[in-house]
């Protein structure tokens, strides 16, 4: 179930050069389970293609008060469509479409349906700086305000222009979150603060050779996602890895090495409500790291290894009111050494995953988890996506921190 599941969402684009994120904000907003219709100003088809939007939305893309079929006109019913949205949401929002807005003018499809809407209304600007700074438009921002529209900020960045400022319309995901948070005010995670730690790490031997391991990062990101769809804001301290995120809500803090990412970890640590160790985490490092290329030679060399510091112990010495997880990846005697693992640190549950299970590791998209709580409770799930197992432990997490 979706967190948008249920919910009608009429997006209404006007014609600005935001317009070609509407694809992505239309996915957002199925994605999260909601039902999508557009209405576009006819200058906006000049941005971003109606076919598009009626392919991603799996409905008509309706643009003037009345359509063509066979040979007799059909009025496209602007009171429908406002009762039939749960929510109206006019993103990108022109300097043009917020002052014909704030007037009650009506010579657009948009516009009309604007006026007749009953529902929630949100407002997602999009213009130039010097555009959006303009008291006009400041001010044509407050009386929509009054009027109880939820007039959503703006980013700050780089421009269409090419010049640099606030006027940028939010990300997609960023606006679909202000939709969810509207219709999820109770959000499991909300206002807390998770830390997750993901990826590999690199401990340098050289300046071109490190010792690493196939880690992807693609857990910890999953774990990212989902909690930061569950209203979280996430910390994420990463190693080397291709995974990206855009989700507005996730920090990542990139880093190479054990030393680097426990830096980070102990800086933010204290500050957190749930921290998750997911990272594979070098356990030795070269006590030396040379200075120069080490040129080949026709001896044997060896390198001497040192322990890194283990920071999921750390945190699990540290631990004030934190509800703190590890992951144990084990290949032999798997409960037994989870457990082990799970007390030695102290932590308050561990994700056990076995490299024996097929589809379960390091570099695929899918993962078999066996949650173990400290009251020793062990939940076995079975194989599945690493959202799927992300959710599955979010809602462990939940269960047993409350
Ligand atoms: N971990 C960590 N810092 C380290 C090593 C591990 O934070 N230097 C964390 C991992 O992120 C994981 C958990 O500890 O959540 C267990 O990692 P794992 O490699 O399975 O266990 P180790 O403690 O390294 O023990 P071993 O390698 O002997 O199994």
């Amino acid at each position: 179930m979706g967190l948008l599941s249920g919910v009608n969402i009429l997006l209404g684009i006007s014609g600005g050069i935001a317009a070609y994120k509407s694809p992505l904000l239309v996915r957002e907003l199925i994605k999260n389970g909601s039902e999508v219709r557009v209405v576009m100003t006819p200058s906006a088809k000049d941005f971003v293609a109606p076919l598009a939007l009626a392919t991603l939305s799996k409905n008509p893309v309706l643009s003037s008060f009345t359509s063509t079929d066979l040979d007799n006109p059909v009025w496209n019913d602007h009171v429908e469509l406002g009762l039939w949205a749960d929510v109206f949401l006019i993103a990108p929002a022109t300097s043009n479409t917020l002052s014909a807005m704030a007037q009650g003018r009506c010579n657009n499809l948009l516009l009309a349906v604007y006026l007749s809407a009953k529902c929630p209304i949100f407002i997602a600007p999009a213009m130039d700086l010097d555009m959006f700074a303009h008291p006009s438009n400041q001010k044509n921002m407050e009386t929509l305000s009054s009027f109880g529209n939820k007039v959503l900020p703006v980013d700050e960045g780089f421009l269409a222009s090419g010049l640099q400022g606030k006027g940028r319309m939010l990300e997609p995901k960023a606006i679909a979150m202000h939709v969810i948070d509207f219709f999820n005010p109770t959000l499991p995670l909300k206002d807390k603060r998770v830390l997750i730690t993901a990826g590999p790490t690199y401990e340098a031997i050289d300046p071109v050779r490190f010792i690493g391991n196939h880690a992807s990062g693609k857990m910890g990101f999953a774990l990212a996602e989902v909690a930061a769809n569950l209203g979280a804001k996430v910390i994420l301290v990463c190693g080397p890895t291709t995974e990206k995120t855009q989700h507005p809500q996730i920090q990542v803090k990139s880093i190479v090495s054990a030393m680097e990412m426990f830096e980070e970890v102990k800086e933010v640590y204290p500050s957190v409500d749930i921290a998750i160790g997911a990272a594979a985490v070098a356990d030795y490092k070269p006590e030396l790291v040379a200075e120069h290329k080490i040129k080949k030679k026709n001896n044997n060399i060896s390198i001497n290894l040192v322990p890194t510091q283990d920071i999921l112990a750390y945190m699990g010495t540290h631990k004030k009111n934190q509800y703190l997880l590890g992951f144990a990846l084990e290949t032999e005697n798997e409960l037994v050494n989870a457990i082990e693992k799970l007390q030695r640190k102290n932590l308050d549950g561990i994700v056990l995953n076995s490299l024996q299970d097929p589809g379960a590791g390091f570099s695929v998209s899918t993962n078999k988890i066996t949650y173990i709580h400290s009251n020793k409770s062990i939940q076995t799930f079975q194989i599945q996506s690493k959202t799927g197992c992300a959710e599955a432990i979010f809602d462990q997490i939940i269960k047993h921190d409350s």
